[in-house]
């Protein structure tokens, strides 16, 4: 299998798309292309891109069951929504059986690249596609090869691209889950391969697409099984799925309101926020949760801390101090109540590392009372710790 990348386009969207269109003509002309959409922005400019250069394109959705909700609604119902001709794959009564109790954070990503690759694997095969298309993007890319986008070819084949990743294997940071896996397929064709994230909306913007989907968050991809610590269950999915969505939709309102869009570029140069979401587990306090201390990922337990709120403070707090990689500022503590609430919200530029969002604390409060509304709310945290030495998830 090979993998054909755009490398080193213009960066004005206009050009940018006349040289993803010349691209994607030249390797996918005649040819029948599977494009996994995931409802998140990579995946979309990338469909989006096969649709302006005319190429007969099977775009697909795989619903697991663990995707989030937003303002009520489940995910399959917002893609048909952008792309009523999606084909939606619904994996949900097979896959979500086999992660309900599965404890092990590395075991849950395991069977998700597993249902994952067999699902695409399976229409690849019934729809007779010779190409796969993805929305793999530049700091993807850079974190599993460990090598600059520009030391690549366009066209490489796998086992020279094994051979590249052992050369630089100290630049190497994690395996994504779409990455390093062999489909039936002639080549993998990747046109957003050189971009970042807010190029990536500047390509949505460019085609008209809506503020939700421009400056939508982004989202694990071993989705809300990344949020919940500890084993999955069909009664802690629902929680999470409601939780997770007030803690998302009022921060969408807030900068909504504030900057007429819910998402701004920062004097940082961050996406602010870049993820807003809520994570749940029984008892957080006696969990282990990921972490990086020293350059290396641990497994530790989180420090919860109360008292008067100062951000510049608390946040200042926790990225100094030792042998703690996760700090949890208590905004509610209960003896009734079934989960544990942990509200997160960071900026960040590409991910790898992550401020705390400044957040007006009447907005946490707002989302405390509305957490507090959901039966078994539990405690309610607010994390306060910058990646590093937090990660941004919590598994
Ligand atoms: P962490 O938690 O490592 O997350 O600071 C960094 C970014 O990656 C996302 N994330 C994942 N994405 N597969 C993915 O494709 C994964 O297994 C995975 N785990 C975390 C996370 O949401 C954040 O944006």
């Amino acid at each position: 299998m090979l993998n054909h990348r755009l490398i080193n386009p213009p960066r004005e969207p206009e050009k940018f798309v006349k040289a993803a269109i010349t691209f994607l003509q030249k390797h996918a002309k005649d040819k029948k292309v599977f494009c996994a959409l995931s409802g998140g922005i990579d995946s979309s400019a990338t469909y989006l891109l096969l649709k302006e250069a005319n190429i007969n394109t099977i775009p697909v959705f795989i619903d697991h069951g663990l995707m989030r909700i937003i303002r009520g609604g489940e995910e399959r119902e917002n893609i048909k929504k952008l792309f009523p001709e999606v084909m939606v794959v619904d994996i949900r009564e097979k896959f979500l059986p086999k992660i309900y109790g599965e404890e092990d954070a590395e075991v849950k990503r395991k069977l998700f690249k597993d249902a994952y690759s067999d699902t695409i694997s399976k229409v690849i095969k019934e729809e007779k596609c010779d190409l796969l298309s993805d929305g793999t993007i530049l700091p993807d890319i850079e974190e599993s090869f460990g090598v600059k986008i520009s030391d690549l070819k366009e066209t490489m084949s796998l086992k020279e691209e094994v051979s590249l990743k052992n050369k630089n294997i100290r630049g190497f940071v994690k395996s994504q889950h779409n990455l390093d896996i062999e489909y039936d397929v002639e080549a993998t064709i990747q046109p957003v391969a050189s971009l970042t994230k807010p190029e990536v909306r500047k390509i949505l913007e460019y085609f008209k697409m809506p503020n939700e989907l421009v400056y939508r968050k982004a989202f694990p991809g071993p989705a809300l099984s990344a949020r919940i610590i500890g084993p999955v269950t069909s009664e802690n999915l629902k929680f999470e799925k409601k939780v997770h969505d007030i803690v998302e939709s009022t921060v969408d309102d807030y900068y909504t309101e504030k900057f007429g869009k819910p998402m701004v570029i920062n004097d940082k140069g961050e996406q602010e926020p870049f993820q807003a979401f809520a994570a749940t587990t029984t008892d957080v306090l006696l969990r282990k949760v990921t972490g990086i201390i020293n350059g290396q990922r641990t497994y530790e337990v989180p420090l919860s801390i109360k008292g008067e709120w100062d951000f510049e403070k608390l946040v200042h707090f926790s990225s100094q101090i030792k042998g703690y990689a996760r700090i949890l500022y208590e905004l509610y503590e209960s003896h009734e109540g079934i989960y544990d609430v942990l509200i997160r919200s960071i900026n960040s530029i590409d991910a790898r590392t992550a401020s705390v969002t400044n957040l007006p604390l009447d907005l946490i409060e707002e989302i405390k009372y509305k957490l507090l509304e959901i039966p078994d709310t539990k405690n309610i945290y607010f994390d306060i710790t910058p990646k590093p030495p937090a990660t941004i998830e919590y598994v």
